[in-house]
């Protein structure tokens, strides 16, 4: 996924290595856009990062480069990470203090994205109290310093303050991105909710599946970097920031859904409580109250996840099995016959376990016969113990 990076030049004589990250952000296919001081202006003009950024350069706050957007605001969302470099003393002090009276400054406050700062100044300044304090005083508050070797500076004094070269810097944040997001490049296909089968135009069969375990699996992964479709049926659940989304209704258009994005797929999670049967036939009209009894002929809908087994080529496959009498034995037995990696099984007949509840508690069953249970807890926790067990299975 292509990663936003929002890089503020303050100034100093370092402002020349900026230009050189900028250029190999770019390179490596990052989206950059650069916010430059007054004095960084002193030292590289803006044409320079806009020819290097491609991108528009911010110099002002009061200067609205496009009438849409307020641009110090917007920055501020559309950024992934947000590194000053260099950055002076006088940046770090306005920052450690709230100031925002300068266009930096003030996208820092704005920003939502992490910000890191690569100091740049004279060793005496670097090792002043002040500053020593307001760097302190950031990485308090969880904003990261990257400082370059001690060595030999461009007033020819000798220590600490130097900048941290491009490319180390460029290497940190590459592994920024991938630390943490293992499913970085992998595609992860999410079945969630109930599926709905119409008898007739106001009346249907579903269940009480009310999609929070699959849409919680479907956030973490996108948070771990895979790139997450979900396809879900009928639910009240938020559709989670950064997931391919489609809303189908009944098992027959899931299962085309599904069908329809297989091949591309690395991994399957079919959470969703699909109907095993339908009504044999959908009345176009209300059924009117008549004889006593009304019998309902339903036929079986397809079994998508056998489909997926049978169909199975590079893909993991992970099923949920939801049980209510020997629950265990009923799963192995889905694993095996839907030709699964694993199977997350769960007893709904317990209290505070399956449908609807914010909590769950499964056994996972492998194919290699191991298995792991998993004691009652919050759906984000089983979501993160199934997505660990995904890893494992991808080897990423
Ligand atoms: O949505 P929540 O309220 O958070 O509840 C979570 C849950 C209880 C729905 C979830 O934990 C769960 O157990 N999901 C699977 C429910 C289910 O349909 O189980 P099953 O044993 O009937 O099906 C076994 C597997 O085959 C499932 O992965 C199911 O998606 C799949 N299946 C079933 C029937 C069918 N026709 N096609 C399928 O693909």
């Amino acid at each position: 996924m292509k990663k936003n990076i929002l890089v503020g030049v303050s100034g100093g004589i370092a402002c020349f290595k900026a230009a050189a990250l900028v250029s190999k952000l770019v390179q490596e296919g990052y989206s950059v856009r650069v916010i430059m001081t007054e004095g960084a202006q002193k030292f590289v003009t803006p044409l320079t990062f806009q020819a290097l950024s491609k991108e528009a350069v911010m110099t002002s706050v009061f200067e609205e480069m496009y009438p849409n957007e307020i641009s110090h605001i917007d920055w501020g969302k559309w950024a992934n990470l947000f590194v000053i470099v260099p950055a002076t003393a006088s940046i770090i002090g306005k920052c450690a203090n709230g100031i925002a009276d300068d266009v930096l400054s003030t996208l820092f406050l704005a920003s939502h994205a992490p910000v890191w700062f690569c100091p740049a100044m004279n060793r005496k300044m670097f090792m002043h109290p002040m500053v020593q304090t307001n760097m302190k005083k950031l990485e308090q508050l969880g904003y990261r310093f990257l400082n370059g070797q001690p060595g030999r500076q461009a007033c020819g004094d000798i220590g600490s303050g130097r900048m941290m070269e491009p490319k180390q810097i460029l290497a940190q944040i590459h592994d920024f991105f991938v630390k943490d997001k293992p499913f970085l490049g992998k595609k992860i296909l999410i079945t969630a909710g109930p599926t709905v089968e119409r008898i007739d135009p106001v009346r249907y069969i579903t269940n009480d599946s009310s999609g929070k375990m699959g849409y919680g699996i479907a956030q973490l992964a996108v948070k771990q970097g895979a790139e997450v479709t979900l396809i879900s049926g009928p639910t009240n659940c938020e559709i989670p920031e950064g997931v391919i989304f489609q809303r189908v209704e009944s098992a027959e258009q899931m299962f085309q859904a599904v069908q329809a994005v297989y091949a591309s797929m690395d991994a399957v999670i079919k959470v969703a409580a699909v109907s095993d049967y339908r009504p044999a036939k959908q009345l176009p009209e209300k059924h009117k109250k008549g004889n006593k009894h009304w019998s309902l002929e339903l036929e079986r809908n397809p079994d998508i996840l056998s489909w997926l087994g049978a169909h199975k080529k590079h893909q993991i496959l992970v099923g949920f099995a939801a049980e209510t009498q020997n629950a265990i034995h009923y799963g192995r037995k889905k694993l095996q016959e839907k030709n699964l990696d694993l199977i997350v099984v769960n007893d709904v007949s317990k209290p505070n376990v399956g449908f609807h509840y914010d909590t769950n508690e499964v056994v996972l069953l492998f194919k290699d016969g191991t298995e792991e249970a998993l004691p009652l807890q919050s759906k984000q926790a089983v979501a993160e113990k199934i997505l660990f067990h995904v890893r494992k299975l991808l080897e990423v």
